[in-house]
């Protein structure tokens, strides 16, 4: 295959890419976005096999057992990510992200030290300096460990640097986020508790200026052993840099690590001159950037602070018992649906509780039911609801919930003073009024204003806080009816008793 061909192939490839991102930013594009994603990795893949063939045949090298390998790895990592992508829930979706990552950053490590080993095999040209015990190097130095070294460029070599400790930050980072987002696993630095120490800060600092160095002595030397004691600090910051995070911030960092990953995967393909590694690496590293921003945003949290750690102890995490044992109003499922049965309109907020019991395709049916009546029908998504970007939209796309009656905070929140009702299913964070209060730990986030609504419908299990750990003055207002129960059950109840 020409290298022409190969570099419309990639362009094609990175347009598909483009289309992909552009779809999944909204759910009425998102299948078309992921159609687009797919054809764009087939042909980079097939566009790749092409030219390692190609590179092969030129080499003299045998084509047949490399690609065997290649197929072989295609088999049983595409097998194995068809099987755990099938079998994940929704709700466990970050953790997914998260082991995916760690992938992706250990890929960089290996692909950065094989092609420190063997880089005229990765394309890079490199002359050979030496073959044999004995050999004389081209200034007439004798070898004498025996192993064939090549003379790689100092900017290859900076790209290596960089991309594989980028990989191993992003490797180790990403094992222990999936750790801390699983909270299943009773190992000290899994939990979802920050784990800090007095001096963490500046043992981080010196431990990256060492990484830095090691990596400047590679550069300037191509050490072998500088290069494995970078990666070695490497792999060590990634644990040290998320350990101090608290399991509630860890879908930003998840986001964060992707973008991480991105960047690893664009300066190993600079490293192999591989436009499409290139081109993809950047989007997903500029995506995965933004998106930690939008994310940080919509919980008014500055990215340094999420970075810096502390937020979000044990009862963020697991979702705490609330502080106070105060009186609230109570009301059954069927109190509920004379409620909603007597209004004009309802505001539906669904939050992470609802994806929890699966509730999603029972809120759409007593939604449903309720527009039968001539009851108007919307439902107020914040950007942050649930615990990852778009999770309440998928859950409702799930169910096939009519797009047009969805509406995004900035869209919804100036009708809550007009709604008869509010109705919010297993969401707490994003509707705690506690975020107008100066001091409170989510001061300044943007909330779903479902407090302003004439009546107020709250359904979750208990009294227990939500993931920032802090009890909710909304659930004891006047105009607040407390319904206590699993989404799934209290929603079909309510639509039963609206039939
Ligand atoms: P949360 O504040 O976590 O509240 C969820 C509520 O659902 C809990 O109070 C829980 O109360 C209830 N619940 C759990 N299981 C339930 C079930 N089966 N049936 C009924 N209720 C159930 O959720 P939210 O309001 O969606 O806020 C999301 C939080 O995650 C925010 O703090 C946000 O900052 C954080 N976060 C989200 C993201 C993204 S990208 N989505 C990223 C980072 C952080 P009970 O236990 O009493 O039932």
């Amino acid at each position: 295959m020409s290298m022409n061909l190969v570099t419309l192939l990639y362009l094609v490839a990175s347009v598909c890419f483009i289309q992909a991102l552009k779809g999944l930013s909204h759910p009425t594009t998102s299948i078309r976005g992921n159609i687009f994603g797919m054809t764009g990795m087939a042909i980079a893949v097939l566009t790749t096999i092409a030219l390692i063939h190609g590179q092969a045949r030129s080499l003299n090298v045998d084509f047949g057992t490399g690609i065997a390998y290649v197929l072989a790895a295609v088999v049983v990592g595409g097998g194995l990510g068809a099987f755990m992508a099938n079998k994940v829930e929704m709700t466990k979706m970050p953790e997914l992200v998260a082991f995916m990552h760690s992938m992706i950053g250990l890929a960089a490590v290996f692909i950065g030290v094989a092609a420190v080993a063997e880089p005229w095999a990765f394309g890079i040209t490199a002359a050979p300096v030496a073959a044999l015990i004995g050999a004389r190097t081209p200034d007439g130095a004798v070898i004498l460990d025996g192993f064939v070294r090549y003379a790689i460029p100092a900017g290859n070599r900076l790209e290596l640097f960089l991309g594989a400790a980028i990989g191993a930050i992003t490797f180790s980072g990403s094992v222990i986020a999936f750790g801390k987002l699983s909270g299943k696993y009773k190992f000290r630095l899994f939990q979802g508790a920050p784990v800090q120490f007095s001096g963490q800060h500046m043992l981080n600092l010196v431990l990256g200026l060492l990484t830095v160095a090691l990596g400047l002595v590679f550069v300037f030397t191509e050490s072998w052993p500088a290069f494995f004691a970078m990666l070695a600090l490497a792999f060590v910051m990634g644990v040290l840099i998320i350990i101090p995070i608290g399991g509630a911030d860890m879908p930003v960092v998840v986001s964060m690590l992707n973008s991480y990953s991105g960047w690893a995967a664009a300066g190993i393909g600079f490293s192999l001159n591989n436009a499409m590694l290139i081109v993809a690496g950047s989007l997903v590293g500029s995506s995965g950037a933004i998106l930690s921003y939008i994310m940080c945003k919509a919980m008014n949290r500055s990215f340094f602070n999420v970075i810096l750690g502390g937020f979000g102890g044990e009862a963020a995490t697991t979702g705490g018992a609330a502080k106070e044992q105060r009186p609230v109003k109570t009301g059954s499922a069927d109190d509920a649906a004379f409620v909603l049965g007597n209004a004009e309109t309802v505001v539906i907020v669904p939050g992470y509780g609802l994806a929890v019991a699966r509730a999603q395709h029972a809120v759409k049916e007593l939604a449903a039911k309720l527009t039968e009546k001539g009851i108007t029908v919307k439902y107020a998504i914040h950007p942050v609801a649930g615990r990852m970007p778009g999770h309440m939209n998928v859950l409702l796309a799930e169910a096939e919930v009519p797009y047009d009656q969805v509406f995004e905070m900035e869209d919804i929140n100036g009708e809550f003073g007009q709604a008869d009702v509010a109705i919010i299913l297993g969401a707490n964070d994003v509707v705690n009024p506690a975020a107008h209060t100066k001091g409170s730990p989510i001061y300044g986030m943007p909330i779903l204003e479902a407090y302003k609504a004439k009546t107020v419908i709250v359904n979750k299990r208990s009294m227990a806080a939500g993931y920032a750990g802090l009890d909710n003055e909304l659930f004891y207002m006047d105009k607040t009816m407390m319904v206590f129960g699993d989404a799934k059950k209290v929603v079909e109840d309510m639509g039963k008793a609206i039939e």
